[in-house]
This record gives C-alpha cells, structure tokens and sequence, in this order.
C-alpha cells in the first residue's frame, strides 16, 4: 500500500510564500507536494494517525511550537525510556521457556509484552499495529560458553544514543542457555512523533471508569486478568469492576493495570449510545478513538475499494468543530465528512459549554491525562498492608505512576475538576497571552474567519473563542525534563526556607518542605526522588555534628503558582491555582508510612544505602553480568547492583538529610531490597509528601565549643533519576559539583533551593 497521496498540484508557490512568513526554531516545510496527505492503514509502516510534523503544525503553528518542546513529543526516543525500554525487552527474553501458574513464556510471548511499553509510549503505533518485534536465537551457552558474551556485539541502536530512525537490538539469555536478539521498530514516521496532536485529538470519549457515564461505573473484563503473561490468574473474563471513587480500591487497582489506553478489537466498529458514549466494548477500553468512517477499511460508500484519507481535522478539542475545508489543494480531505454528529450535537443542544461537555478535554481532562497518567504494573504488590478494609488474597497490583491516587481526596471522582483536586490542565496547560491558536495555512498572516465557517469559538470577531481571547493552552507540559531544569516547573512544585536561632550553647537550624502541587511531591514516575540536607561548619571548615533532630508535619490549602518558559506569559488571571485542604480527604497511597505527625518527635538522618549486592537480571541496571550456570543446564545473568533503598537509621551527623521518594523494587527474603523504578515492582515504600503537606524539622547543635564564625547551609536538590540512588558528596557536604560534567548529567541532580546563614559569637 502508498503511504502517502501523490497529488499532481503544482504547490511550489506554496510553499514560497510558506518560506517567506518564516520559520520559527524547529518548525519543517513539506519536502514536496502529498506529503500532507495520508492514507490511512495499520500494520508495520502504516499509520491512522495524521503527522503533527507534516500537518497540525502548519495551521497550529504556535501550538506546534509548544507541543515540540514537550515530553509527549519525545516519549517515544526519550532516551531514558529507550534505556528502559532496552532493557525491559531484556529482562522478557530472560523469561522465554520459564513456567508459571498460568502458562509457558513462550517465544511468541514476547510480540505481545513487547509492546506493553508503546501503549503509552508511542500510542499511534500501537493503535496502527505498526510495530515490528523480532526474536532471534543466536546461540546457546551450553554448547558455546561464549554465546552470550558474543551475543552483546549484536546489539545495536543502544540507548542513549538511540535513533528511532533505525531498528534496534539488544541480547539477553534465558534460564535454558538460549541466547537470544531482541529487534524493534516503528515503521512510520507519524508514529514515532511520540503522543502526538493527532492522537489525542481523536479520542472521542475519555471514558476513564466513572459512575455517570456510558456502563455507570461497572467495567466488565473482556478477557481474564492476569498478573503478567504467565502469572496467577486474578481475574476471569466476565468478571466486573465497580467504581470508586477512593483511586485506591482492589477493583479501581485492576482497572487501572489494564495497562494504559486499550485497543478495541475493531476499532472501526465501537458501538455507542445515543449520548455517544461506547457501549457492549469488543475489548476492554479506557477511551473511544474516532471511528475509523466508511472507506478506511478498503471500501467506500457504494462498496468500492477506496483511500481512506487522513487530514488535520476535525479533531476533538475542548469546543467542538465544523468542518471548514483545507486551504490546502494537495489536502483533498472533506473534514467536515469526518465530524460525528453525536458529538457535534452533545456540544450544541445538553453541553453548550466547553466546560460541561462528557466528550471533551475540558470536562473531562483530568480523565484524558489519567488514562495513561495512573497505572498500576502488573506485578502483584505482597507489601500492600495499610490499606484498611483490605482482606486476605484481596492484593492489589503494584501502583507505578500513581497520579490520581495522589491525589484523589476519595469523595470527588477522577474527571472533574474540584478545589481540592483541581483538574491537571489547570497546572500544567496554562492559558498563554501572546500566542495564535490557529492561522490559514497558505497565509500565515491571516486568521480563519466566519466566512471560512469556522465557529464562533475560533471566529476573531465572535469575542468568545480562544483567539478572540488572544491566548491557546500551553501544549509544554513541563516537567522534570524540560531543558531550563529547575527554573520553571520543579520550582514551583515546592516552597522551603530555614530559619537559624543561637544562645550561648545551643543552635537551632529550621527548615520547613511544603508541597505546592496537587499530587504528591515529587510527582509520578517512581524514580524521582528529592533531598535536602543542612551543613554547619565552623570557621576552620570542620563540620559540626548535630545532636538531636525533630520533625512535625501540618496540612494546609496551598496556591500554585504555574511556570512558563522564557518568552511565554500566562494570560492575566489564571496565573495561579489554588489546591484546597479538605479535613476529611482521604489519600490512600500503597505503601504510604507517613514519617511525621502533627506534634514534633524525634527524626533520623537519612542516607540510601548504597551496599553491593550480587544480583541476577540481564538488564543494565546490573553491572558486571555474566553467564552464570546456577545448576546443571540451569543459566542466570548474574552481576552486581547497589541498594538504593532510602535508609532511616541513624548515619553520619555531620550533615542532616532527608529523602522523599516512592521506591519500587525487589525485597529479597533477606530483606534485601533493590530498587529499580518499574521492574520488578513487587514493593512500595512510600515516604513523599501528600498534597498540601508541609514537613518542619528542627535540627540541634551544641555549639558551647564552636569555632566561630559558624556557616550555616541548607539546600534541597531534585533528582531526576534519584533512584539510582546515587548522591556523590563533596568536601563540604554537598553534592560533588566537580566532577566531569558528562557524569553530573548523567546523575541529573539539580540544586533547587539553598540558604546560608553565619552565625558570630556575640561576646
Ligand atoms: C488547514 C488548516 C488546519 C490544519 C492543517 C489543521 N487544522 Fe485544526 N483546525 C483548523 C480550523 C480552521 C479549526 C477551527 C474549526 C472550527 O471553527 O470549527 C481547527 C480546529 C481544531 C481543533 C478544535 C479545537 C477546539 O477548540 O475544539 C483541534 C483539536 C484541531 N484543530 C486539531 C488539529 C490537529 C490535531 C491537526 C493535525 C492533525 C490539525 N488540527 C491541523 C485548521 C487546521
Ligand atoms: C499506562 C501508560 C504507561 C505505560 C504502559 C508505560 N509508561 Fe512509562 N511513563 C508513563 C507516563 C505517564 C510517564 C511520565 C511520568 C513522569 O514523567 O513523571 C512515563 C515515564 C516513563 C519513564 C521516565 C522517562 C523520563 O525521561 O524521565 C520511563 C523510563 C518509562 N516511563 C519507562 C517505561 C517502560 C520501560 C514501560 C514498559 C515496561 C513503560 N514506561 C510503560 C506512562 C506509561
Ligand atoms: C496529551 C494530549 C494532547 C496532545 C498531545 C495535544 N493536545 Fe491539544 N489539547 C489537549 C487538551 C486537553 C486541550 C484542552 C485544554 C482545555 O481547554 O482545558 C487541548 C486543546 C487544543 C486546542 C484548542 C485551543 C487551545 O489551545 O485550547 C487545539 C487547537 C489543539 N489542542 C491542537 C493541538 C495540536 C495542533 C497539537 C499538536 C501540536 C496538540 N493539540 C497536541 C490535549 C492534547
Ligand atoms: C497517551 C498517553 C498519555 C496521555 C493521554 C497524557 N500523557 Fe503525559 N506523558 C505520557 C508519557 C509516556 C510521558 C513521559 C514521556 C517520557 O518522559 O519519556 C508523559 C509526560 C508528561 C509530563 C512531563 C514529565 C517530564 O518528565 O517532564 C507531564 C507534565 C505530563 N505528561 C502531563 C500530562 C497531562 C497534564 C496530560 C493530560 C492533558 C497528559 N500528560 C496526557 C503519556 C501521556
Ligand atoms: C496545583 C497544580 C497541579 C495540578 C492540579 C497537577 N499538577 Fe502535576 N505537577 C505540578 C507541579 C508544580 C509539578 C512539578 C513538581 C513535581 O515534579 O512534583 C508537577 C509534576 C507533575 C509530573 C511529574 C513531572 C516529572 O518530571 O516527573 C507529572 C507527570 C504530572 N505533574 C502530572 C499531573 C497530572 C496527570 C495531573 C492531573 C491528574 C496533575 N499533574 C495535576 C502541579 C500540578
């Protein structure tokens, strides 16, 4: 099948004109006429998807502009998750030929597990079937004790470096001896975008679990739930989950391992309700993609085979469209053919307001964000005590991107926006002043108007839509990754001081955390971790050792102050976000110990333990690895890994430190416990602060024999990748700024708060 439409228009003016308003950093012109128009196919290099490259950017220009700097335009190459990713197809080879309760991992296993990650990740290729995983036996290590060494010059495209461009491979060997290759690839290029325009703007229905819509809060599983390929069965097929919502219950856990956005078994066939919403589900599903309409499945309306075209648009945003037709000649699509009716009515006649809408982003944008944003693995968690009410055999899957749970006050629900769990858009798409929602395409210099039909939303007359208003939701998404590390996001997530008092033999440093976002601090992907730690030197630049700390923690509404980058301003008013404190919330977060209560008691020092320990696992997480024979045709990578388990004992007192983190992991029977954020992840400790949680601590010296002048310092780091648990210190207590700057990028520990006090002797 064509990939693309040639279309015999000269368009060379075109793009002339396109040259001449100007490129902004990043933004591409088509390579040549077509290029824009896609026919739609699934399969390896087939797509459904529209380019936001070749397409959305050309009308959404200053959007594009916003989306191209985020984490969903990179979650497919990001080079973290490729690692990750890498060695996740590593650990499932290690497992072909392993018998479990429900089945033998076999060979044929790993197509399927293989794209666990690009659910997510890069969810067009998922939904496109475009996708190709190759498994191939290159050796045995019972016959060639180098087959599994030799196997690693195989690998290619390793990550960080990886291209997306090229197909990759790793090695891996399984408990048989079989070594074996690991390739993948995403053939189309729209499909390596990552989360792309096109995507989330053709889910129709976010219908994340809730007890108002569609099947009323009761998921029935289309197939049986099991805990990984070959693990116990936890679930039968028929078997149905109820709502809560309290994010933390069994049914709500399992609803959520289902592993990201679910694809229907004929997605061009969903069957709705009259109010539009998807019912009597092929397969299970957390949202409703766009029906694919008469034509995408080889035939058109009078039973010709016919091109199912893609074009940008109409897709499904916060106010409902028309169907304005292209500016664009090589762009044959009729995008008003494309519009539903059901949702265009649901828009006009029950929800005229962008805000009351069930189809939409700005109802239902928590919901959007949470389909892929809270996840449970599929590893059951045998740590999940302190979750009351649960009962016996009743264990829930292990929580990894936890998000709702984090922030669910268990009374409102996992949609809508309230004071004390205010919707994710409001945070993290804030309203920007001085940007073009949309321009014509052929004249960037001109704005759609009614009389090229748009509605009045989008009209520069109308005063109502977001280009009246002059601002577009912020399509950034900042997080931990955005380039200016630690002046805009992260930031903002938090506020901390110090306070420094001294009498005659005693001094008192206090320091105060409090989390200012509305989930818990540090927010998602359990390898983030945060650190603070205070440092008293004497005039000599000996460090003193403290004797005594105390610890309390209070709860009180915050308001968010939101982030932009350099060269974007909030639009006036909404440059803030309140995140209530609601008494009788109750977060229930797996494995949660709360460190404080709400008088003051003693606190250790805190420190990740560090200790090497002989682990067997293929992945790159453990180094060292070799072929180990562990019984007579029995094999294992065996190689060394670090405890990096946050340790709450008492430690060195020339520094006094705190970690927040949620660790996943391995516990061994010796109560060893490994964490490696999303393998393995059949424990949860959890010690990061709760929405609205401000933790105080008061650390005390003698000081009667100091040397003065005393150097006080107090900083807090964020550490991306912080379960590495790798935290090198230098002379001064803090972390080593000295070393080569390819490590220090590769630690990512970025100082976010300090403070320094000196402190004289006054007599
Ligand atoms: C040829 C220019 C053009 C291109 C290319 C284009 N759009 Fe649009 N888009 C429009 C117009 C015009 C509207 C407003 C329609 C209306 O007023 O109903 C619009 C509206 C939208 C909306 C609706 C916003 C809302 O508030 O409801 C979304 C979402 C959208 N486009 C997404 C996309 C995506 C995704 C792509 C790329 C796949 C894309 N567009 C490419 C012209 C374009
Ligand atoms: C249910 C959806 C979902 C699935 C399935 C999923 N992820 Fe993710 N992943 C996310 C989200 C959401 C984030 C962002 C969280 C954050 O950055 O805090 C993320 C972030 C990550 C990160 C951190 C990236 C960075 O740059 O900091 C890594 C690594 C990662 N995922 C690896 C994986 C691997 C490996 C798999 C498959 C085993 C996987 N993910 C499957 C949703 C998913
Ligand atoms: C992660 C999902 C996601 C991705 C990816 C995404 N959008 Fe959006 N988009 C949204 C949400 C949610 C809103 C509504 C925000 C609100 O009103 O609360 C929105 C709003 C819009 C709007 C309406 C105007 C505005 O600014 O609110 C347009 C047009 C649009 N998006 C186009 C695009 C284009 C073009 C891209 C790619 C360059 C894109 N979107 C990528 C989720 C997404
Ligand atoms: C299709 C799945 C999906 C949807 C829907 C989605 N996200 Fe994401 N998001 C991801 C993944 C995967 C990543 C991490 C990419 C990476 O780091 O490799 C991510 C990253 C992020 C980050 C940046 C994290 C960082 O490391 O800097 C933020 C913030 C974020 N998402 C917020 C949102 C919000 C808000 C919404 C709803 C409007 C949303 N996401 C919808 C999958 C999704
Ligand atoms: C009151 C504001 C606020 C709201 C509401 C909010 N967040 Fe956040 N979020 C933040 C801030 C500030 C940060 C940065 C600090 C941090 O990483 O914890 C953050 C961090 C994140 C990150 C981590 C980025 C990273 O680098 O790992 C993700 C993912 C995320 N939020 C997703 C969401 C989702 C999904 C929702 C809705 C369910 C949401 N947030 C609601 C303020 C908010």
């Amino acid at each position: 099948m064509n990939q693309f439409k040639i279309v015999g228009i000269a368009l060379t003016s075109f793009i002339l004109m396109f040259s001449q308003a100007g490129l902004a950093d990043g933004r591409t012109e088509l390579s040549g006429p077509g290029e824009a128009e896609v026919i739609a196919g699934t399969g390896y290099t087939h797509t459904l998807f529209d380019s936001a490259d070749n397409k959305c950017q050309h009308c959404h220009n200053d959007l594009y502009d916003t989306w191209k700097t985020s984490m969903h335009a990179k979650s497919w190459k990001d080079p973290i998750f490729q690692s990750k990713y890498q060695d996740f197809l590593r650990l499932q080879a290690s497992k072909i030929g392993a018998v479990g309760p429900t089945g033998t991992y076999q060979e044929g296993t790993i197509q399927k597990t293989a794209q666990v990650c690009i659910k997510c990740h890069a969810p067009t290729a998922y939904y496109s079937g475009d996708f190709k995983i190759t498994l191939t036996e290159v050796g045995d290590q019972n016959v060639d004790p180098d087959a599994f060494e030799d196997a690693r010059a195989l690998q290619t495209n390793l990550a960080p470096a990886y291209n997306p461009d090229l197909e990759a491979t790793v090695s891996s060997m399984a408990q048989s001896g079989k070594v074996y290759t690991v390739s993948y690839h995403v053939g189309n290029k729209h499909n390596r975008e990552g989360i792309n325009c096109a995507y989330c703007h053709s889910i129709e229905t976010v219908r994340m679990m809730n007890d108002v819509d569609g099947d009323l809060g009761q998921y029935t599983l289309a197939k049986p739930m099991k805990m990984g390929p070959i693990g116990p069965l936890v679930h039968n097929a028929g078997d149905t989950l109820h709502y809560s919502p309290d994010a933390s219950t069994h049914d709500m856990n399992a609803f959520f391992a289902l592993i990201g956005p679910e694809k229907y078994a004929d997605v061009s066939n969903t069957p709705k309700d009259a109010a539009g919403f998807d019912i009597a589900k092929a397969a299970d599903g957390r949202y409703t993609m766009k029906s694919i309409p008469v034509g995408c499945d080889g035939t058109d309306a009078d039973g010709n085979p016919a091109d199912c075209h893609y074009t940008g648009g109409p897709f499904y945003g916060p106010f409902g469209i028309t169907g304005v037709s292209n500016s664009r000649d090589d762009d044959v699509t009729d995008r008003a053919s494309l519009v539903k009716g059901d949702f265009q009515a649901a828009v006009d006649a029950d929800h005229g307001d962008k805000f009351e809408s069930r189809h939409q982003f700005a109802a239902y944008g928590k919901a959007l964000c949470l389909s892929c944003h809270q996840r449970s693995s599929l590893m059951l968690n045998p740590e999940t005590n302190g979750i009351p009410g649960l009962q016996p055999g009743d264990d829930q899957f292990l929580e990894l991107c936890s998000t709702w749970t984090a922030m669910s006050d268990g009374v409102g629900n996992n949609f809508e926006d309230s004071k004390t769990s205010p919707k994710c858009q409001q945070c993290h798409m804030e309203p920007l002043a001085n940007k073009t929602v949309l321009h014509k395409w052929d004249d960037p210099d001109s704005l759609f108007t009614a009389k090229d039909g748009v509605t009045e939303h989008f009209d520069p007359a109308s005063g109502v839509g977001p280009v009246a208003e002059g601002y577009l939701n912020n399509h950034a998404f900042m997080g931990a990754n955005k380039a200016d590390f630690g002046l805009t996001k992260i930031k903002t997530g938090f506020e901390s001081g110090m306070e420094v008092k001294a009498d005659d033999d005693k001094l008192k440093v206090k320091t105060y955390l409090q989390n200012k976002t509305a989930h818990m601090f540090p927010g998602a992907h359990p390898m983030r971790r945060v650190l603070t730690r205070v440092v008293v030197t004497d005039a000599n630049g000996n460090k003193l050792s403290f004797k005594k700390a105390k610890g309390k923690s209070r709860f009180k509404s915050v308001t968010n102050q939101l982030a932009v980058l350099e060269g974007n301003t909030i639009l006036p008013g909404h440059e803030t976000v309140k995140v209530k404190y609601d008494d009788d919330r109750k977060i229930v977060i797996q494995g949660y110990t709360a460190d404080l209560s709400s008088k003051k008691e003693p606190v250790n020092s805190q420190f990740m333990d560090g200790t090497l320990v002989e682990w067997v696992s293929p992945d790159a997480t453990v180094t060292g690895s070799t072929a180990v024979e562990t019984a007579p045709g029995v094999w294992a990578v065996k190689g060394v890994t670090t405890v990096k388990k946050i340790t709450d004992i008492e430690g060195a007192a020339d520094h006094f430190t705190r970690i927040y983190g949620r660790e996943t992991g391995k516990r061994m029977a010796d109560g060893t416990h490994v964490v490696r954020p999303g393998f393995d992840s059949n424990i949860a400790t959890d010690n990061r602060l709760k929405p609205n949680e401000k933790e105080k601590y008061t650390v005390v010296y003698d000081i009667e024999d100091a040397v003065f002048p005393l150097t006080v310092k107090y900083k807090v780091y964020y550490m991306k990748k912080g379960a590495s648990g790798k935290f090198p210190t230098a002379a001064d207590g803090f972390l080593n700024t000295s070393l080569p700057a390819e490590t220090l990028k590769k630690l990512a520990i970025y100082e976010v708060f300090s403070a320094e006090e000196k402190v004289v002797d006054d007599d």
